[in-house]
Protein backbone atom coordinates (compact mmCIF):
# COMPACT_ATOMS: atom_id res chain seq x y z
CA UNK A 1 0.00 0.00 0.00
CA UNK A 2 1.21 3.05 -0.96
CA UNK A 3 1.01 5.34 1.69
CA UNK A 4 2.17 3.10 4.29
CA UNK A 5 6.13 2.88 4.85
CA UNK A 6 7.11 -0.63 4.37
CA UNK A 7 10.68 -0.66 6.57
CA UNK A 8 11.71 -4.20 5.02
CA UNK A 9 10.65 -6.51 2.16
CA UNK A 10 8.58 -9.65 4.00
CA UNK A 11 10.48 -12.84 4.81
CA UNK A 12 10.15 -16.24 6.13
CA UNK A 13 7.75 -18.90 5.29
CA UNK A 14 5.27 -17.66 2.75
CA UNK A 15 1.63 -18.81 3.01
CA UNK A 16 0.28 -21.49 0.95
CA UNK A 17 -0.95 -19.84 -2.46
CA UNK A 18 -4.60 -21.25 -3.30
CA UNK A 19 -6.87 -23.76 -2.64
CA UNK A 20 -6.21 -26.42 -2.34
CA UNK A 21 -3.16 -25.54 -0.19
CA UNK A 22 0.58 -26.41 -1.61
CA UNK A 23 0.93 -30.42 -1.52
CA UNK A 24 -2.96 -31.04 -0.87
CA UNK A 25 -4.22 -33.13 -4.16
CA UNK A 26 -5.54 -30.64 -6.71
CA UNK A 27 -7.92 -33.08 -8.13
CA UNK A 28 -9.45 -34.69 -5.24
CA UNK A 29 -11.23 -33.39 -2.70
CA UNK A 30 -10.82 -34.61 0.63
CA UNK A 31 -7.25 -34.42 -0.07
CA UNK A 32 -5.21 -37.69 1.02
CA UNK A 33 -4.55 -38.16 4.31
CA UNK A 34 -7.82 -36.76 5.03
CA UNK A 35 -10.73 -39.10 5.81
CA UNK A 36 -12.11 -40.48 1.93
CA UNK A 37 -15.47 -42.21 3.62
CA UNK A 38 -18.14 -39.69 4.94
CA UNK A 39 -17.72 -36.62 2.75
CA UNK A 40 -18.94 -34.84 1.96
CA UNK A 41 -21.75 -35.58 3.65
CA UNK A 42 -25.00 -37.53 2.90
CA UNK A 43 -27.34 -35.37 1.35
CA UNK A 44 -24.74 -33.90 -0.85
CA UNK A 45 -23.36 -33.82 -4.00
CA UNK A 46 -21.17 -37.05 -4.00
CA UNK A 47 -19.03 -36.04 -7.05
CA UNK A 48 -16.29 -33.60 -6.26
CA UNK A 49 -15.91 -30.85 -4.64
CA UNK A 50 -17.29 -28.25 -4.74
CA UNK A 51 -19.93 -29.46 -6.29
CA UNK A 52 -20.24 -28.93 -10.04
CA UNK A 53 -23.31 -26.71 -9.77
CA UNK A 54 -20.69 -24.27 -7.74
CA UNK A 55 -19.59 -21.30 -9.58
CA UNK A 56 -16.38 -21.34 -11.27
CA UNK A 57 -14.92 -20.99 -7.43
CA UNK A 58 -17.19 -21.45 -4.84
CA UNK A 59 -20.78 -20.65 -5.99
CA UNK A 60 -24.16 -21.55 -4.99
CA UNK A 61 -25.06 -23.13 -1.61
CA UNK A 62 -25.61 -26.57 -0.87
CA UNK A 63 -29.03 -28.70 -1.90
CA UNK A 64 -31.75 -28.28 0.39
CA UNK A 65 -32.19 -31.36 1.06
CA UNK A 66 -29.14 -31.38 3.09
CA UNK A 67 -30.17 -28.85 5.75
CA UNK A 68 -30.15 -30.06 9.12
CA UNK A 69 -32.76 -27.04 10.82
CA UNK A 70 -35.81 -28.30 8.98
CA UNK A 71 -38.45 -26.69 10.38
CA UNK A 72 -40.77 -29.45 9.26
CA UNK A 73 -41.78 -32.85 11.38
CA UNK A 74 -40.17 -35.86 10.11
CA UNK A 75 -39.34 -39.31 11.14
CA UNK A 76 -36.10 -38.19 10.78
CA UNK A 77 -36.35 -35.92 13.59
CA UNK A 78 -38.74 -37.80 15.45
CA UNK A 79 -36.31 -40.43 15.57
CA UNK A 80 -33.80 -38.61 16.69
CA UNK A 81 -36.07 -37.12 20.10
CA UNK A 82 -37.05 -40.91 20.57
CA UNK A 83 -33.23 -41.68 21.26
CA UNK A 84 -33.16 -39.05 23.75
CA UNK A 85 -35.80 -39.84 25.50
CA UNK A 86 -36.54 -43.36 25.24
CA UNK A 87 -39.96 -43.50 23.32
CA UNK A 88 -42.17 -45.03 20.63
CA UNK A 89 -41.03 -44.13 17.38
CA UNK A 90 -43.37 -41.46 15.70
CA UNK A 91 -42.94 -39.74 12.56
CA UNK A 92 -43.96 -36.20 14.08
CA UNK A 93 -41.59 -33.62 15.92
CA UNK A 94 -42.23 -34.84 19.60
CA UNK A 95 -40.12 -31.91 21.25
CA UNK A 96 -43.14 -30.15 21.21
CA UNK A 97 -44.23 -32.08 23.75
CA UNK A 98 -41.00 -31.94 26.13
CA UNK A 99 -41.32 -28.17 25.91
CA UNK A 100 -44.36 -26.68 26.47
CA UNK A 101 -43.48 -23.81 28.00
CA UNK A 102 -41.43 -21.12 25.69
CA UNK A 103 -37.59 -21.19 26.34
CA UNK A 104 -36.40 -17.75 26.48
CA UNK A 105 -33.79 -18.24 24.06
CA UNK A 106 -35.62 -20.01 21.36
CA UNK A 107 -38.41 -16.53 21.69
CA UNK A 108 -38.34 -14.12 18.71
CA UNK A 109 -36.98 -10.92 18.87
CA UNK A 110 -37.02 -7.70 16.51
CA UNK A 111 -33.26 -6.30 16.02
CA UNK A 112 -33.60 -3.42 14.02
CA UNK A 113 -34.45 -4.50 10.52
CA UNK A 114 -33.96 -8.14 11.29
CA UNK A 115 -36.62 -11.11 12.52
CA UNK A 116 -34.79 -12.88 14.54
CA UNK A 117 -36.48 -16.53 15.43
CA UNK A 118 -34.68 -17.23 18.06
CA UNK A 119 -31.59 -15.82 20.86
CA UNK A 120 -28.91 -18.07 20.30
CA UNK A 121 -26.16 -16.00 18.56
CA UNK A 122 -23.40 -17.82 17.04
CA UNK A 123 -20.28 -15.29 18.10
CA UNK A 124 -16.96 -14.27 15.80
CA UNK A 125 -14.74 -17.20 16.05
CA UNK A 126 -10.98 -17.24 14.30
CA UNK A 127 -10.46 -20.66 12.94
CA UNK A 128 -7.25 -19.98 10.54
CA UNK A 129 -8.65 -22.07 7.69
CA UNK A 130 -8.93 -19.47 5.07
CA UNK A 131 -5.21 -20.07 3.26
CA UNK A 132 -3.68 -17.08 2.00
CA UNK A 133 -6.04 -14.54 3.60
CA UNK A 134 -8.74 -16.14 1.07
CA UNK A 135 -12.15 -17.67 2.82
CA UNK A 136 -12.31 -20.75 1.50
CA UNK A 137 -14.93 -23.24 0.15
CA UNK A 138 -15.31 -25.28 3.09
CA UNK A 139 -16.27 -22.16 5.35
CA UNK A 140 -19.41 -22.44 3.24
CA UNK A 141 -20.54 -25.77 4.74
CA UNK A 142 -18.99 -25.04 8.22
CA UNK A 143 -21.24 -21.66 8.32
CA UNK A 144 -24.48 -23.31 6.16
CA UNK A 145 -23.95 -26.37 9.52
CA UNK A 146 -24.72 -23.52 11.80
CA UNK A 147 -27.43 -21.43 10.03
CA UNK A 148 -31.19 -21.20 11.34
CA UNK A 149 -33.93 -19.70 9.70
CA UNK A 150 -34.00 -16.63 11.92
CA UNK A 151 -31.02 -17.04 13.25
CA UNK A 152 -27.94 -14.60 13.94
CA UNK A 153 -24.38 -15.62 13.07
CA UNK A 154 -21.34 -13.40 12.80
CA UNK A 155 -18.54 -14.31 11.20
CA UNK A 156 -14.96 -14.75 12.22
CA UNK A 157 -12.68 -12.07 12.10
CA UNK A 158 -11.53 -10.48 8.75
CA UNK A 159 -8.57 -8.52 8.98
CA UNK A 160 -9.54 -4.81 7.75
CA UNK A 161 -6.60 -4.51 5.32
CA UNK A 162 -3.04 -5.80 4.63
CA UNK A 163 -1.71 -4.53 7.70
CA UNK A 164 -3.95 -5.74 10.04
CA UNK A 165 -3.14 -9.59 10.31
CA UNK A 166 -3.47 -11.39 13.51
CA UNK A 167 -2.28 -14.89 12.49
CA UNK A 168 -1.81 -16.63 9.00
CA UNK A 169 -4.42 -18.12 7.28
CA UNK A 170 -7.38 -15.97 9.02
CA UNK A 171 -9.58 -14.12 5.96
CA UNK A 172 -9.66 -10.80 4.79
CA UNK A 173 -12.31 -8.16 3.77
CA UNK A 174 -9.66 -5.60 1.42
CA UNK A 175 -9.41 -7.52 -2.13
CA UNK A 176 -11.61 -7.96 -4.56
CA UNK A 177 -10.55 -11.87 -4.33
CA UNK A 178 -11.69 -12.23 -0.86
CA UNK A 179 -15.06 -10.08 -1.66
CA UNK A 180 -15.78 -12.75 -3.70
CA UNK A 181 -14.80 -15.62 -2.13
CA UNK A 182 -16.95 -14.62 1.15
CA UNK A 183 -19.97 -14.28 -1.28
CA UNK A 184 -20.82 -18.24 -1.86
CA UNK A 185 -20.73 -18.11 2.26
CA UNK A 186 -23.06 -15.73 2.77
CA UNK A 187 -25.08 -17.38 0.49
CA UNK A 188 -25.05 -20.40 1.86
CA UNK A 189 -26.19 -18.80 5.66
CA UNK A 190 -28.54 -16.65 3.50
CA UNK A 191 -30.34 -20.06 1.83
CA UNK A 192 -31.27 -21.07 5.29
CA UNK A 193 -32.84 -17.68 6.25
CA UNK A 194 -30.15 -16.78 8.31
CA UNK A 195 -28.91 -13.26 9.23
CA UNK A 196 -24.98 -12.86 8.91
CA UNK A 197 -22.80 -9.86 9.99
CA UNK A 198 -18.79 -9.65 9.49
CA UNK A 199 -16.37 -9.21 11.97
CA UNK A 200 -14.13 -6.97 11.25
CA UNK A 201 -10.90 -6.60 13.05
CA UNK A 202 -7.46 -4.88 13.65
CA UNK A 203 -5.00 -6.30 15.97
CA UNK A 204 -2.60 -3.38 16.78
CA UNK A 205 0.35 -4.42 19.00
CA UNK A 206 -0.96 -7.62 19.09
CA UNK A 207 0.51 -9.42 16.06
CA UNK A 208 3.62 -9.90 14.56
CA UNK A 209 5.24 -7.33 11.41
CA UNK A 210 6.15 -10.50 9.64
CA UNK A 211 2.51 -11.19 8.85
CA UNK A 212 2.06 -7.25 7.95
CA UNK A 213 4.39 -6.53 5.45
CA UNK A 214 7.37 -5.67 8.52
CA UNK A 215 4.96 -2.73 9.10
CA UNK A 216 5.45 -1.86 12.35
CA UNK A 217 1.59 -1.58 13.91
CA UNK A 218 1.98 -0.53 17.72
CA UNK A 219 -0.43 1.56 19.06
CA UNK A 220 1.98 3.12 22.01
CA UNK A 221 4.84 2.33 23.45
CA UNK A 222 3.83 1.10 26.68
CA UNK A 223 4.62 -2.61 27.43
CA UNK A 224 3.33 -5.39 25.23
CA UNK A 225 0.27 -7.50 25.95
CA UNK A 226 0.54 -10.70 27.92
CA UNK A 227 0.84 -13.45 24.94
CA UNK A 228 1.14 -11.25 22.46
CA UNK A 229 3.95 -11.99 19.74
CA UNK A 230 5.68 -8.74 19.55
CA UNK A 231 8.15 -8.56 16.81
CA UNK A 232 10.40 -6.42 16.78
CA UNK A 233 9.82 -2.59 18.08
CA UNK A 234 7.16 -0.77 19.60
CA UNK A 235 6.14 2.52 18.47
CA UNK A 236 3.50 5.04 18.45
CA UNK A 237 0.85 5.07 15.54
CA UNK A 238 0.99 9.10 13.93
CA UNK A 239 -2.38 10.92 13.78
CA UNK A 240 -2.60 10.63 9.85
CA UNK A 241 -1.87 6.78 10.18
CA UNK A 242 -4.44 6.32 12.48
CA UNK A 243 -6.77 8.65 9.76
CA UNK A 244 -5.27 5.65 7.03
CA UNK A 245 -6.63 3.15 9.74
CA UNK A 246 -10.25 4.36 9.59
CA UNK A 247 -9.94 4.29 6.17
CA UNK A 248 -9.24 1.15 5.94
CA UNK A 249 -11.82 -0.02 8.30
CA UNK A 250 -14.35 2.15 6.39
CA UNK A 251 -13.46 0.29 3.09
CA UNK A 252 -13.94 -3.17 4.97
CA UNK A 253 -17.34 -2.43 5.92
CA UNK A 254 -18.42 -1.27 2.47
CA UNK A 255 -16.86 -4.40 0.72
CA UNK A 256 -18.96 -6.60 3.63
CA UNK A 257 -21.89 -5.29 2.72
CA UNK A 258 -20.71 -5.74 -1.05
CA UNK A 259 -20.28 -9.56 -0.27
CA UNK A 260 -23.55 -9.42 0.91
CA UNK A 261 -22.89 -9.57 4.62
CA UNK A 262 -26.20 -8.21 6.14
CA UNK A 263 -23.81 -5.82 8.71
CA UNK A 264 -20.48 -5.81 10.10
CA UNK A 265 -19.83 -6.26 13.79
CA UNK A 266 -16.02 -3.97 14.57
CA UNK A 267 -14.01 -5.81 16.76
CA UNK A 268 -13.77 -3.22 19.83
CA UNK A 269 -12.87 -6.10 22.12
CA UNK A 270 -9.94 -8.47 23.46
CA UNK A 271 -7.23 -6.06 23.62
CA UNK A 272 -6.98 -5.30 19.70
CA UNK A 273 -6.67 -1.83 18.35
CA UNK A 274 -9.68 -0.48 19.38
CA UNK A 275 -9.36 -1.58 22.96
CA UNK A 276 -5.59 -0.26 22.90
CA UNK A 277 -6.76 2.66 23.19
CA UNK A 278 -9.44 3.09 25.47
CA UNK A 279 -7.60 1.03 27.77
CA UNK A 280 -5.81 3.26 30.55
CA UNK A 281 -3.31 0.27 31.70
CA UNK A 282 -1.98 0.43 28.01
CA UNK A 283 -2.82 3.85 26.15
CA UNK A 284 0.13 6.04 27.32
CA UNK A 285 -0.37 8.75 24.29
CA UNK A 286 -0.08 12.01 25.21
CA UNK A 287 -2.54 13.57 22.09
CA UNK A 288 -6.17 13.79 21.94
CA UNK A 289 -6.31 10.11 21.49
CA UNK A 290 -5.24 9.32 24.76
CA UNK A 291 -5.95 10.91 28.91
CA UNK A 292 -9.01 11.39 29.49
CA UNK A 293 -12.26 8.77 28.57
CA UNK A 294 -13.42 11.03 26.00
CA UNK A 295 -9.57 10.38 24.22
CA UNK A 296 -9.30 7.24 24.69
CA UNK A 297 -12.79 6.87 22.97
CA UNK A 298 -12.00 9.25 19.65
CA UNK A 299 -10.24 6.58 17.68
CA UNK A 300 -13.42 4.13 18.02
CA UNK A 301 -15.75 6.76 17.35
CA UNK A 302 -13.66 8.02 14.68
CA UNK A 303 -13.71 4.64 12.94
CA UNK A 304 -17.54 3.38 13.79
CA UNK A 305 -18.32 6.98 12.47
CA UNK A 306 -16.60 6.40 9.36
CA UNK A 307 -18.45 3.30 8.74
CA UNK A 308 -21.99 4.34 10.17
CA UNK A 309 -21.89 6.66 7.40
CA UNK A 310 -20.72 4.41 4.90
CA UNK A 311 -23.56 1.67 5.25
CA UNK A 312 -25.68 3.07 8.19
CA UNK A 313 -25.75 2.46 11.78
CA UNK A 314 -28.67 -0.33 11.18
CA UNK A 315 -26.03 -2.65 10.33
CA UNK A 316 -23.41 -1.79 12.02
CA UNK A 317 -22.43 -4.22 15.72
CA UNK A 318 -19.80 -3.46 18.26
CA UNK A 319 -18.27 -5.56 20.49
CA UNK A 320 -16.73 -4.36 23.45
CA UNK A 321 -14.62 -6.03 26.36
CA UNK A 322 -13.91 -4.47 29.88
CA UNK A 323 -10.33 -3.68 29.49
CA UNK A 324 -9.95 -0.76 31.46
CA UNK A 325 -9.60 0.63 35.22
CA UNK A 326 -13.01 2.35 35.13
CA UNK A 327 -14.61 -0.11 32.98
CA UNK A 328 -18.09 1.46 34.09
CA UNK A 329 -17.39 5.22 33.82
CA UNK A 330 -15.64 3.87 30.13
CA UNK A 331 -18.48 1.81 28.93
CA UNK A 332 -21.27 4.36 29.80
CA UNK A 333 -19.52 7.13 27.94
CA UNK A 334 -19.07 4.96 25.05
CA UNK A 335 -22.63 3.55 25.42
CA UNK A 336 -24.08 7.03 25.03
CA UNK A 337 -21.93 7.91 22.28
CA UNK A 338 -22.78 4.96 20.39
CA UNK A 339 -26.71 5.31 21.00
CA UNK A 340 -26.38 8.71 19.40
CA UNK A 341 -24.35 7.25 16.34
CA UNK A 342 -27.65 4.82 15.70
CA UNK A 343 -25.43 1.41 16.51
CA UNK A 344 -27.95 -1.61 16.13
CA UNK A 345 -25.92 -3.68 18.78
CA UNK A 346 -23.72 -4.01 21.27
CA UNK A 347 -21.85 -7.58 21.88
CA UNK A 348 -20.80 -7.55 25.30
CA UNK A 349 -17.75 -10.31 26.04
CA UNK A 350 -17.23 -10.57 29.69
CA UNK A 351 -14.53 -13.41 31.32
CA UNK A 352 -15.81 -16.43 32.42
CA UNK A 353 -13.82 -16.18 36.23
CA UNK A 354 -15.31 -12.57 36.34
CA UNK A 355 -19.13 -11.87 37.79
CA UNK A 356 -21.43 -11.94 35.28
CA UNK A 357 -23.73 -9.16 33.84
CA UNK A 358 -22.20 -6.15 35.60
CA UNK A 359 -21.08 -4.27 32.38
CA UNK A 360 -24.83 -5.14 30.60
CA UNK A 361 -26.29 -3.15 33.40
CA UNK A 362 -24.55 0.15 33.26
CA UNK A 363 -24.16 -0.75 29.22
CA UNK A 364 -28.25 -1.46 29.60
CA UNK A 365 -29.05 2.23 30.99
CA UNK A 366 -27.33 4.22 28.31
CA UNK A 367 -27.31 1.79 25.16
CA UNK A 368 -31.24 1.99 23.42
CA UNK A 369 -29.95 -1.20 20.95
CA UNK A 370 -30.17 -4.43 20.91
CA UNK A 371 -27.89 -6.06 23.56
CA UNK A 372 -25.64 -9.60 23.25
CA UNK A 373 -24.07 -11.19 25.97
CA UNK A 374 -20.77 -13.51 25.50
CA UNK A 375 -19.23 -14.98 27.66
CA UNK A 376 -19.36 -18.90 29.20
CA UNK A 377 -22.58 -18.57 28.94
CA UNK A 378 -24.50 -22.08 29.05
CA UNK A 379 -28.44 -22.76 28.13
CA UNK A 380 -29.93 -22.13 31.60
CA UNK A 381 -27.89 -18.92 32.34
CA UNK A 382 -28.52 -17.79 28.77
CA UNK A 383 -32.23 -18.29 29.57
CA UNK A 384 -32.15 -16.52 33.82
CA UNK A 385 -30.10 -13.20 31.32
CA UNK A 386 -33.42 -13.40 28.91
CA UNK A 387 -36.07 -13.68 31.16
CA UNK A 388 -34.48 -11.42 33.74
CA UNK A 389 -33.91 -8.79 30.91
CA UNK A 390 -29.98 -8.25 31.42
CA UNK A 391 -29.93 -9.17 27.08
CA UNK A 392 -31.77 -9.60 24.19
CA UNK A 393 -29.49 -12.51 22.83
CA UNK A 394 -26.59 -14.28 24.21
CA UNK A 395 -23.68 -15.62 22.02
CA UNK A 396 -22.20 -19.35 22.80
CA UNK A 397 -19.10 -19.28 21.19
CA UNK A 398 -17.73 -23.17 22.25
CA UNK A 399 -20.81 -24.26 22.47
CA UNK A 400 -21.73 -23.50 18.80
CA UNK A 401 -18.19 -24.80 17.42
CA UNK A 402 -19.05 -27.84 18.95
CA UNK A 403 -22.68 -28.12 18.01
CA UNK A 404 -23.59 -27.10 14.50
CA UNK A 405 -27.31 -27.41 15.39
CA UNK A 406 -27.35 -25.38 18.92
CA UNK A 407 -30.79 -24.12 18.64
CA UNK A 408 -32.00 -27.22 17.88
CA UNK A 409 -30.50 -29.21 20.82
CA UNK A 410 -31.59 -25.92 23.17
CA UNK A 411 -34.83 -26.83 21.82
CA UNK A 412 -35.38 -30.61 22.58
CA UNK A 413 -32.49 -30.24 25.95
CA UNK A 414 -30.17 -32.68 23.87
CA UNK A 415 -26.75 -33.79 24.37
CA UNK A 416 -24.30 -31.58 23.95
CA UNK A 417 -21.12 -32.25 22.11
CA UNK A 418 -18.18 -31.18 23.79
CA UNK A 419 -15.36 -29.13 21.66
CA UNK A 420 -11.82 -30.24 21.09
CA UNK A 421 -9.63 -27.37 21.67
CA UNK A 422 -6.46 -28.68 19.83
CA UNK A 423 -8.41 -28.44 16.52
CA UNK A 424 -10.03 -24.59 17.34
CA UNK A 425 -7.21 -23.72 14.94
CA UNK A 426 -5.64 -26.20 13.08
CA UNK A 427 -6.17 -25.58 9.18
CA UNK A 428 -7.82 -28.53 8.57
CA UNK A 429 -10.70 -27.92 6.47
CA UNK A 430 -12.42 -30.81 8.26
CA UNK A 431 -11.20 -31.68 10.94
CA UNK A 432 -12.99 -30.13 14.05
CA UNK A 433 -14.81 -27.54 11.32
CA UNK A 434 -16.76 -29.41 9.85
CA UNK A 435 -17.00 -32.72 11.05
CA UNK A 436 -18.57 -31.96 14.92
CA UNK A 437 -22.23 -34.28 14.42
CA UNK A 438 -25.56 -32.94 14.31
CA UNK A 439 -28.11 -34.56 16.71
CA UNK A 440 -29.52 -35.89 12.82
CA UNK A 441 -26.44 -37.71 12.23
CA UNK A 442 -25.35 -38.82 15.48
CA UNK A 443 -28.68 -40.47 16.20
CA UNK A 444 -29.56 -40.96 12.54
C1 LIG B 1 -11.99 -20.68 18.78
C2 LIG B 1 -12.45 -19.31 19.17
C3 LIG B 1 -12.13 -18.25 18.37
C4 LIG B 1 -12.59 -16.97 18.70
N1 LIG B 1 -12.34 -15.94 17.83
C5 LIG B 1 -12.90 -14.72 18.07
C6 LIG B 1 -12.82 -13.70 17.09
O1 LIG B 1 -12.30 -13.88 15.98
N2 LIG B 1 -13.38 -12.49 17.40
C7 LIG B 1 -14.01 -12.26 18.60
O2 LIG B 1 -14.50 -11.16 18.83
N3 LIG B 1 -14.12 -13.23 19.52
C8 LIG B 1 -13.62 -14.46 19.28
N4 LIG B 1 -13.80 -15.47 20.18
C9 LIG B 1 -14.62 -15.22 21.38
C10 LIG B 1 -16.10 -15.56 21.06
O3 LIG B 1 -16.62 -14.70 20.07
C11 LIG B 1 -16.99 -15.46 22.30
O4 LIG B 1 -17.03 -14.14 22.76
C12 LIG B 1 -16.53 -16.36 23.42
O5 LIG B 1 -16.13 -17.61 22.89
C13 LIG B 1 -17.70 -16.56 24.38
O6 LIG B 1 -17.42 -17.52 25.32
P1 LIG B 1 -17.96 -19.03 25.20
O7 LIG B 1 -17.12 -19.73 24.19
O8 LIG B 1 -17.77 -19.58 26.56
O9 LIG B 1 -19.42 -19.00 24.80
C14 LIG B 1 -13.34 -16.75 19.89
C15 LIG B 1 -13.65 -17.83 20.70
C16 LIG B 1 -13.22 -19.12 20.35
C17 LIG B 1 -13.62 -20.27 21.24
Amino acid sequence: MSYYNQQQPPVGVPPPQGYPPEGYSKDAYPPPGYPQQGYPPQGYPQQGYPPPQYAPQYGAPPPQQQQQQSSSTGLMQGCCVVELYGCATFGFDISILVNSTPIPLLTPYKMGRFNLSHRVVMPPMTRNRSYNNTPQPHAIEYYAQRATKGGFLISESASASDISQGSPNMPGIWTEDQKEAWKPIVDSVHSKGGIFFCQIWHPGRISNSRLNNWWFLWTNAAAPHDGACVEPTLRQLSTCELAHIVDDFRIAARNAIEAGFDGVEINSANSYIIEQFFNDQVNDRSDEYGGSIENRCRFALEVIGAIVNEIGGDRVGIKLGKKDSNPEALLTYLASQLTKLGVLYLHVFEPRDEPRNNCLQFIRKSFEGTLIASGGYNKNEGDVAISENCADLVSFGRLFLANPDLPKRFEVNGPLNKHDRSTFYKNDPIVGYTDYPSLQLEFA
